[in-house]
């Protein structure tokens, strides 16, 4: 099904193409507008951007598949970002990890079977100071312990 911009998200694309001297450079942000459309950044949503921005389809896929935070395929309602980097490993990162994936019973990149949760392993995400740390969607979750993240997951059934 082919995809186009809501007029608004076009024209917060032409307020990010201003940003820069290029437009090649408006890529990231035309595919995080792309992906809070879509929900993830599909081929169409991919070639959407390349006719917006008249870029080359591939530079929008380099952007893509190099960057963890696009996903090129469906993510739950509730998508947990779980950093593993140095603070939070030291500071239990694996154990709230791996304390999600079983209580959801997914693994890395996975999606519940409702749609309603996925999770995904991530590097640094700037909140060392709160390390352990999680993101459910935008929003940041800092100290995290066990009880603390269950009782998250719990308050979003
Ligand atoms: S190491 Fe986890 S936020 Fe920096």
């Amino acid at each position: 099904m082919p995809f186009h911009f809501t007029e608004e998200n076009l024209k917060k694309i032409e307020e990010a193409k201003k940003k820069y001297p290029t437009s090649l450079a408006a890529v990231m942000d035309a595919c995080y507008i792309g992906q809070e459309q879509n929900g993830y950044i599909s081929e169409e949503v991919m070639e959407e951007i390349s006719r917006v921005l008249d870029v080359p389809k591939t530079d929008v896929l380099g952007v893509v598949t190099f960057y963890t935070m696009y996903h090129q395929k469906p993510m739950g309602k509730y998508h947990i970002q779980v950093c593993t980097n140095v603070s939070c490993m030291l500071r239990g990162g694996y154990e709230i990890f791996d304390t999600i994936k079983s209580k959801l019973g997914i693994d890395n990149m996975e999606v519940t079977e409702d749609g309603k949760f996925s999770i995904e392993e991530v590097e640094c995400m700037g909140a060392c100071g709160g390390a352990p740390m999680i993101a459910i969607n935008n929003e940041y979750f800092e100290n995290m312990t066990k009880e603390k993240v269950l009782e998250i997951l719990e308050s979003l059934k």
